[in-house]
C-alpha cells in the first residue's frame, strides 16, 4: 500500500474529522507532506507534531506535551492519531492515543525496517522512565498499519541494519527456513517485501495467541533482556537493534553453555550476526547489566523469565530466580 493512498485507507475506518500526525525530524522532510496531503485530500483536518528523532524523545515530558497538543486542537473520541515514523514514534504516539480521552484510534505508518517488522504490529505502546525502557505503557492495537516498503528505501545503512536484528530474531524464534533465506546480506534488498511479510505473519501469530504478553508472546523478546539493559547503559547512543544483536548473541552462548541448545546452533546465530556486520562486544559488567535487569518488565517478584534458544526456529521461556540470573550473566559477560 502506498503512503499517498493513506487518505483513502483511513476513510474506510474513520468518517472525516481530525487527525494528528506525530512524526520525527528525520522523517518529516521526506514523508510528512505526502501523508498530510493525502489525508487532507480525503477530507480530514490534519495537524502535525514533529519530535526530535531518537529514543531519548520517548519520555514523559513529550508524552504530556502531545496530550496537551491533542487537547488544544480539540481532538475528540471520533478522531485519530497517525504515527509516521520508526519505533520511538510508534510507541510514543501509540501511548498518547491509548491515554488521550481514555483511548482514541491510532494508525501506524512504519518508516523503518524495525518498526515495519516489529513495533508497529501488536499494539504495544510505551514511554521510557529514568529507571528503564518501556516501563510505562499500554496495549492499544492500531486500527490500521500502513506498510509501504518504498519508505524504507531512504533508510541510512545503520538504521536498516538495526531492523535486520529484529528480522534475524524473528527467524531464530520461529522459522528456520526464513533464517536460511536471509543468510546473504547482499541479497536481502531483493527479497525484502517477502521477508517483511513473513515477519509480520510470525509476529501476528504470537500476538493472536497472547495479546497481553502473559506467556508465549515473551518469546518475541529473545535477546531483549540484555539488549534493553545495554541500550539504557549506553545512554541510548546504541540503538535498539544493535543492542538486541548483542543480547541475542549472549543468550545463544548461554543457551549452548547450559546445554539448552547445541554449540552448532549458537555458532550459526553468531555467524549470521557477524556476517551482517553487527559489533557483538559488550562493554558493561555483569553487575551493571544485572542492576538494569532488576527493573525489566519480565521480572516478576524474585524471578525473571529468560528467553533461551533450543534450536534455530525454536526458543523457550525459562523462569529463573534473580540470584541465578546474576550467576548466569557472570558466565557470559
Ligand atoms: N516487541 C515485542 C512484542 O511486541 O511483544
Amino acid at each position: 500500500m502506498k503512503l499517498s493512498e493513506i487518505g483513502k485507507e483511513v476513510l474506510n475506518i474513520q468518517d472525516c474529522g481530525k487527525l494528528l500526525i506525530i512524526t520525527e525530524d528525520t522523517v518529516a522532510p521526506l514523508y510528512l507532506e505526502t501523508c498530510a496531503d493525502s489525508l487532507r485530500n480525503a477530507g480530514f483536518t490534519v495537524f502535525s507534531y514533529i519530535l526530535p528523532a531518537g529514543e531519548a524523545s520517548k519520555n514523559g515530558e513529550n508524552f504530556l506535551k502531545l496530550l496537551e497538543f491533542a487537547a488544544e486542537k480539540s481532538l475528540t473520541r471520533s478522531d485519530g492519531i497517525v504515527a509516521l515514523g520508526g519505533g520511538m514514534v510508534g510507541d510514543l504516539a501509540g501511548f498518547t492515543a491509548a491515554c488521550y480521552l481514555r483511548g482514541i484510534r491510532v494508525i501506524q505508518v512504519p518508516t523503518t525496517l524495525l518498526s515495519a517488522v516489529d513495533s508497529s504490529v501488536g499494539g504495544k505502546t510505551a514511554i521510557d522512565l529514568p529507571a528503564g525502557k518501556n516501563l510505562a505503557g499500554a496495549f492499544h492495537q492500531p486500527e490500521l498499519v500502513l506498510q509501504d516498503s518504498s519508505l524504507l528505501e531512504t533508510l541510512p545503512e545503520d538504521v536498516f541494519l538495526a531492523g535486520m536484528a529484529e528480522v534475524i530474531k524473528t527467524s531464530i524464534i520461529y522459522d528456520e527456513s526464513l533464517f536460511e533465506k536471509i543468510q546473504d546480506p547482499k541479497n536481502i534488498q531483493n527479497i525484502l517485501p517477502e521477508v517483511i511479510g513473513r515477519c509480520v505473519e510470525i509476529k501476528k501469530h504470537f500476538v493472536e495467541e497472547d495479546e497481553e504478553d502473559r506467556g508465549i508472546r515473551h518469546i518475541l523478546n529473545f535477546g531483549h533482556t540484555i539488549g534493553h539493559a545495554v541500550e539504557k547503559l549506553s545512554g541510548f547512543s546504541l540503538s535498539h537493534g544493535f543492542a538486541v544483536a548483542k543480547g541475542m548473541d549472549r543468550m545463544a552462548e548461554l543457551s549452548a553453555e547450559e546445554g539448552w541448545c547445541s554449540q552448532e546452533t549458537a555458532r550459526r546465530i553468531h555467524e549470521i550476526l557477524v556476517r551482517y556486520g553487527f559489533d557483538l562486544s559488550v562493554h558493561f559488567s555483569a553487575d551493571e547489566i544485572f542492576r538494569l535487569i532488576q527493573s525489566d518488565k519480565k521480572r516478576e517478584g524474585n524471578v525473571i523469565r529468560l528467553v533461551t534458544v533450543e534450536s534455530i526456529g525454536q526458543c523457550g521461556i525459562r523462569t529463573v530466580p534473580m540470584e541465578e540470573c546474576r550467576a548466569l550473566l557472570e558466565k557470559i559477560l
